[in-house]
């Protein structure tokens, strides 16, 4: 499973790829807001030096010609660079244009299966099911990334799944269990991935039995 990591803000960026887990990265403006980077334009060259992977941007025009004029724009800046769109009637009709012109996408606010199914059949390269933000609905985000993958595998479909608006590990642990394509990830879960307390405890163990030998 690829991991991607969710965020607009280079330390972030840097931390995680010095780590060696990095395969990509996905932005949107509310992580750009977040990171206070008006200079979209700089900040995706900046990440694209720094990660060697596909680097999500996303549109802000809601109608398709401006998305499409947005998109001409941003795969200029890296070959590297998918084009973000959101999943609506005006997004997929974007899709279907840039997939005929080898442009990749990555189709987000995915919360329903027709959603996906849809942004497949429009040649989406990557579906981004919103899995936090069903479960703070009370729906189980998981549930819907299961059906996605179904749904793919039974037509063969090669629209990747990225499963995004992730909160917790279990989210990533669930996702390479059903065989999700890519897992997109906050900083903040990934320190959850790393530490186990009987790593400490051990670690702690085996450093204490070497002070001993040495007569410590
Ligand atoms: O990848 C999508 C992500 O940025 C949304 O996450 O936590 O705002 O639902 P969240």
């Amino acid at each position: 499973m690829k991991i991607f990591i969710d965020s607009a803000d280079m330390n972030e960026i840097r931390k995680a790829n010095a780590m060696g887990l990095l395969d990509g990265v996905t932005t949107n403006p509310s992580l750009a807001a977040k990171a206070g980077r008006k200079d979209f334009e700089q900040l995706l060259k900046e990440i694209c030096r720094e990660v060697n992977g596909p680097v999500s941007a996303e549109v802000v025009s809601t109608d398709t010609p401006g998305m499409l004029a947005e998109a001409e724009k941003l795969v200029k800046i890296h070959s590297n660079i998918v084009i973000k769109i959101p999943l609506t009637e005006e997004g997929l009709n974007a899709v279907k244009t840039l997939s005929g012109k080898g442009i990749k996408t990555n189709v987000t606010l995915c919360f329903s299966p027709t959603q996906a199914l849809l942004a497949a059949k429009a040649g989406a390269t990557y579906i981004s099911p919103f899995v936090g933000r069903l479960d703070d609905i009370a729906q189980d985000g998981m549930s819907l990334v299961s059906e996605i993958i179904t749904i793919y595998r039974n037509y063969g479909y090669k629209t990747q799944v990225l499963v995004a608006s992730v909160r917790s590990p279990m989210h990533v642990v669930k996702a390479a269990l059903m065989g999700a394509d890519v897992v997109t990830i906050p900083f903040s879960v990934i320190p959850q991935l790393v530490s186990h307390p009987l790593t400490d405890k051990g670690l702690a163990r085996f450093l204490e039995d070497w002070k001993k030998l040495q007569g410590k």
